[in-house]
């Protein structure tokens, strides 16, 4: 008897000490990860530091549906912002205008006569140029040499050839002038960036991304150290071998970061900190890879930021992106955030509306008798009226959401307000 006793014992035991190793195990997958790399970086091994990867989808491509994990990191408190060791850049007298050149990458088959049309009173007013190279045709009069590295190669080769007479800023931007990864609140139309974009906050700053999100790419995003391929991030691995030809005398960071996808504007004076010269150099190694243009394209999208700031990561605060780049001034991080909670439930009530119709008219299809959906009773019978108050719910949160834009863009036309809500000192004749 003892015995057996003894058996139970141990066994008990066992499991109890298995199943508590098992829900440690799955309690600790629960934790956040995306966290701040300011936080995490120095205490964490490079195990942990190579599995601090953003728990997020590849996100190259357009969010159709709403995902809980995106809209997520939208609401994270910024935490990692850049390390730029490059001089605050010296702004103009208050009200000053400042020459822009918008530097255009496209194929003869895109379409960007958008910047015309839209950008019209600008361009005539001499404030903006424009250099729109055309990759893929040799008689444009603004092409690269080879038809190789998309924008990249574009946006060095227009840097070699105008490196003497640069405007005040240079847009560094696609040709389509909708697309996903445009800013939510500007409706992802570039005409709207190029037009708001503040001159100021990109020659104080020298480099700023044009995304103010920064899902993906922030706040970690690429480990060049990694050895384990991961499918969303095919260049991860590539970026430890094109660092030591691009960047021989620095060490490989740890961690590459920045809003994706390789629109941004930079300042004469950042663009000159580094001599023409290494603008060639880069060029040569784009002309010269064996990597797709894909990837060498990837790979320019996640050290343009470090070309322009020397900083590995910048990631900064999403609110004070929108407030002091473009005038979108909610008055605090936690007001910008609510906005895009009243996003997210619109995006929820719509997925829902959409079930519902989906139901609704299998529903509809049985009663009618239509062949396969004969079991009337095993379907979801949606709720009647339901879809009616989705639809007014989606209404009063989207006039919410349109009344509070307003009068954030307001607020942003005060300069004394942008930098109050940056935590940027200001005094009385300070411009923006
Ligand atoms: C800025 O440019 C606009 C348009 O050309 C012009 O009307 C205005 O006077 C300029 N402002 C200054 C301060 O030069």
């Amino acid at each position: 008897m003892l015995r057996r006793y003894q058996t139970y014992l141990i066994f008990a035991v066992l499991s109890v000490v298995f199943l508590f190793t098992i829900f440690q195990n799955v309690a600790w997958r629960r934790l956040p990860q995306v966290v701040g790399l300011g936080e995490h970086y120095d205490g964490a091994s490079e195990e942990e530091k190579m599995h601090d990867v953003p728990d997020v989808k590849p996100g190259h491509k357009h969010e159709d549906l709403p995902s809980l994990q995106e809209d997520k990191s939208t609401f994270k408190e910024p935490k990692v912002e850049s390390d730029s060791p490059y001089p605050i850049g010296e702004l103009k007298p208050a009200g000053s205008n400042y020459t822009k050149c918008l530097v255009v990458s496209r194929q003869r088959s895109e379409d960007s006569t958008w910047i015309q049309d839209e950008l019209r009173d600008m361009l005539d007013d001499g404030i903006l140029t424009k250099a729109e190279y055309v990759v893929d045709d040799h008689s444009a009069p603004l092409h690269p040499i080879k038809n190789k590295g998309h924008e990249s190669n574009v946006y060095l080769t227009y840097i070699i050839d105008h490196y003497d007479q640069l405007s005040d800023l240079t847009i560094f931007i696609h040709f389509h002038r909708f697309s996903w990864h445009n800013n939510i609140l500007m409706d992802e139309d570039a005409a709207q960036m190029v037009r708001h974009l503040s001159p100021e906050r990109v020659t104080r700053d020298g480099y700023m991304n044009l995304r103010c999100h920064w899902e993906p790419g922030c706040p970690s995003w690429l480990h060049p150290g990694a050895t384990q391929r991961n499918y969303d991030k095919m260049e991860e691995t590539l970026v430890a071998d094109a660092w030591a030809e691009l960047f021989p005398l620095d060490p490989i960071p740890a961690v590459l970061a920045q809003p994706c996808c390789a629109q941004f504007a930079v300042s004469r004076d950042r663009i000159r900190a580094l001599p023409k010269q290494r603008y060639v150099s880069m060029r040569d190694w784009i002309l010269r890879t064996e990597l797709s243009d894909y990837m060498s394209g990837r790979v320019f999208e996640y050290i343009w930021q470090y070309i322009f700031t020397a900083s590995p990561i910048h990631c900064p605060s999403m609110s004070a992106c929108y407030c002091d780049g473009y005038g979108y001034c909610f008055g605090s991080p936690q007001a910008f955030d609510k906005w895009f909670e009243l996003r997210y439930e619109v995006k929820e009530y719509a997925a829902e509306l959409a079930l519902w119709r989906e139901q609704a008219d299998l529903i509809e299809r049985a009663r009618n008798g239509d062949g396969t959906f004969d079991e009337e009773a095993v379907l979801d019978v949606p709720q009647i009226g339901r879809d009616a108050w989705l639809r007014a719910e989606m209404e009063d949160l989207e006039a919410t959401m349109l009344e509070l834009k307003h009068e954030a863009f307001e607020r942003g036309r005060k300069p004394e307000l942008r930098a109050l809500e940056v935590g940027r000192m200001w005094k009385d004749g300070d411009g923006f």
